[in-house]
């Protein structure tokens, strides 16, 4: 059995939630790899070290440039701000590793553009953390399309809401500025509902939106929008409409001013011969009506994932399904291509770009107020 080496470029939340998910992924499937956890990499060397024996790494360093180009690794797993994700990938890319990147992608799809084409080039497999789409019952949801049991997709409505906002109010944490990398709750959560809406209906083609960055104080509302785009400000809050390739109306909202909800991933489909509804904090229950149903029995009908379903992992419903399994499902994807090839459900670096066109469609739209066409992605 192939051994793979992993270097994970950062030690923050995302690095030990990966490194949760590495521990778990080689040992609960048979991948035909096993994964070793080699080096971690954070420029603070007191989080490194201590992250590092913590999370069960071999070795640890500050700096990445001296362990990306090692024989011993294979994959390099970027977990740093958004700002730094173009150079390590390009730079892991030249040394012919497998990258995995936290999403997203970068903030700015002229870069994610460059990536896509270093990665093709070098043949090399890519990923990014789109984690959400993995969960058992969203490609379930996915499945339900795929074999027409939903019939064709009308409309999307996707929220993705946090209550961070009010709490986290360091103004130094990078997320907190565009120049240190922030997105913002459009590109720091709203990316992910659209990579799920992407993943299920495909393409968006066109977005009109509207986006807002908060006054502080308990009594403030929004800022005046020129004061966001002048000072570059992130958005703390904004929604969407948009339309699919297919002709599916999509509406999408972001918010990291959404007091009570801790980490709540929304959306409804609507489809010509039915009708799903998802929320994260629920993930195991999926919920769908048919509309070809006997009249006394309309209505939505609740469903345990986790076993017949895509990515299920226990052979009994309800057991349980957490942000670790969701992970460790992506890593089990992304071991699986590099060792198998591809099974066509990863957000590989091209979804990305195609997410982070979205996003920067969003950020144009809402500053001049107008339409703004996506350009159609690449594995369309
Ligand atoms: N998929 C998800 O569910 C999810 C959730 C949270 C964050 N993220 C993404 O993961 C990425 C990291 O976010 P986070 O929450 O882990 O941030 P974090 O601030 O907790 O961790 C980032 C780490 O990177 C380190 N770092 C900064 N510059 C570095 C450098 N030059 N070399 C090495 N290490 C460096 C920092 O010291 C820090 O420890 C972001 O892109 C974010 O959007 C994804």
């Amino acid at each position: 059995v192939r051994e793979l080496g992993v270097a994970i470029i950062g030690g923050g939340f995302m690095g030990q939630a990966h490194s949760l998910a590495y521990a778990v992924a080689p040992i609960s499937a048979e991948l035909g790899a096993t994964v070793r956890r080699a080096v971690l990499v954070d420029n603070d060397p007191a989080v490194a070290e201590s992250a590092a024996a913590r999370l069960g790494w071999d070795e640890w360093a500050t700096d990445w440039r001296e362990v990306i180009g090692r024989d011993d690794i294979d994959i390099v797993d970027i977990c740093t701000p958004p700002q730094l994700h173009e150079e390590i990938a390009l730079a892991a890319i030249a040394a012919g590793k497998h990258v995995f990147c936290e999403k997203p992608i970068t903030n700015l799809s002229a870069e994610a553009r460059v990536m896509v084409d270093a990665a093709r080039e070098a043949g090399v497999v890519t990923q990014v953390g789109f984690n959400y789409r993995h969960t058992p019952a969203v490609a379930f949801a996915r499945r339900l399309l795929d074999e027409g049991r939903l019939g064709v997709p009308l409309q999307f409505r996707g929220t993705y809401l946090q209550e961070t906002g009010f709490y986290n109010t360091d103004p130094n944490r990078w997320r907190a500025r565009k120049s240190t990398g922030g997105s913002g709750a459009s590109g720091d959560i709203g990316s992910h509902v659209v990579d799920v809406s992407e993943y299920l209906l495909g393409d968006i083609v066109r977005v009109s939106a509207l986006l807002r960055s908060k006054a502080a104080g308990a009594d403030s509302g929004w800022r005046d929008d020129g004061e966001r785009v002048g000072e570059d400000l992130i958005d703390d809050g904004g929604a969407w409409i948009c339309e699919f390739a297919s002709g599916a109306i999509g509406t999408f909202a972001a918010s990291s001013y959404a007091s009570g909800r801790k980490n709540r991933l929304f959306f409804e489909l609507d489809a010509s011969r039915g009708a799903v509804e998802f929320d994260w904090n629920s993930r195991e229950e999926f919920r769908v009506s048919y509309v070809d149903e006997d009249s006394d029995h309309r209505g939505f009908r609740t469903v345990h994932t986790n076993t017949e379903h895509p990515d299920g992992w226990w052979r009994l419903a309800g057991l349980g399904m957490g942000y670790v399994e969701v992970s460790a499902i992506q890593f089990q994807k992304f071991v699986r291509a590099i060792v198998q090839g591809d099974d066509a459900m990863r957000p590989t670096f091209v979804h990305a770009l195609h997410v982070q066109q979205v996003m920067d469609a969003v950020a144009e739209s809402a500053r001049t107020g107008s339409w703004v066409d996506v350009p159609r992605s690449e594995q369309a």
